[in-house]
């Protein structure tokens, strides 16, 4: 589903983000990457979200050769990689719904289709109840759920989530991890970058370990091992 054939990132010639890195990523997949600060781990998720280009190598996502996707393909990609960050990066003057709404209104969905998406998506991370309530009037837990809902509105095959609980405290991080973990079994392929050892220790999933800008491990049912 996700493959990247030794990918490298050099954004400047002393500014290495990944150097010659290969990775298959299987479809439902739940993968965490992990690694120290500064190691390549947003640099991959901005290469698959086509935000970068990679200096060489090929990255494909299913059958899509994504390595030097048109400015105007990139919304087709978008629609099948979910994204959420660390920081929400919610829109302060809308409520719940009009945030999710909006990342359908810009692909240009149908109201229609809005009305009946917007509550499905809240429903699946459980703020069906405040739909109405603005960003600041939310914990940080629950901003956080309001972004996956609004990545989910197009149904992607693939979530990538970069830090989604940098911000939270256990309680609430926990929250995240749970939803995350349905959202796999949904059938959705699923890339973690975290740095929470508890988290990686739990999902006893695939842990990708990258350092420098390569990975140095790749195992099945692992743990966290820096
Ligand atoms: N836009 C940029 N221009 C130049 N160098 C960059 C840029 N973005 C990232 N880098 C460099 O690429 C390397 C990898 O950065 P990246 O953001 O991928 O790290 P990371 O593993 O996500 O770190 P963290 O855990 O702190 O988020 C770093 O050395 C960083 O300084
Ligand atoms: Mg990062």
């Amino acid at each position: 589903m996700i493959n990247l054939q030794g990918i490298s990132k050099f954004y400047t010639r002393d500014s290495v983000g990944l150097h010659d890195v290969s990775l298959s990523i299987d479809h439902g997949e739940f993968v965490s990457v992990v690694g120290q600060s500064g190691t390549g781990k947003t640099t991959l998720v901005k290469l698959l979200i086509a935000e970068e280009r990679p200096t060489q190598g090929t990255i494909s996502i299913g059958d899509w050769d994504i390595t030097k996707i048109s400015q105007r393909d990139i919304p087709l990609l978008r629609r099948q990689i979910g994204v959420i960050f660390q920081d929400f990066k919610l829109l302060p003057g809308k409520t719940v719904e009009e945030n999710v709404a909006f990342a359908m209104q810009v692909a240009g969905e149908s109201i229609k289709r809005i009305r009946n998406v917007v509550p499905k998506v809240l429903d699946i991370v459980g703020l069906a109840h405040k739909s109405h309530r603005y960003p600041t009037q939310l914990s940080g837990g629950e901003q956080q759920r309001v972004a996956i809902a609004r990545s989910l509105v197009h149904r992607p095959k693939i979530l990538v989530a970069d830090e989604p609980t940098g911000n939270l405290d256990t309680v609430n991080s926990q929250e995240i991890i749970e939803i995350l973990k349905k959202i796999n079994e949904f059938g959705t392929t699923i890339v973690l970058v975290t740095h929470d050892k508890d988290i990686v220790n739990q999902l006893r999933k695939r842990v990708i370990t990258i350092d420098n800008g390569k990975i140095i491990s790749d195992a099945d049912h692992a743990k966290y091992r820096l």
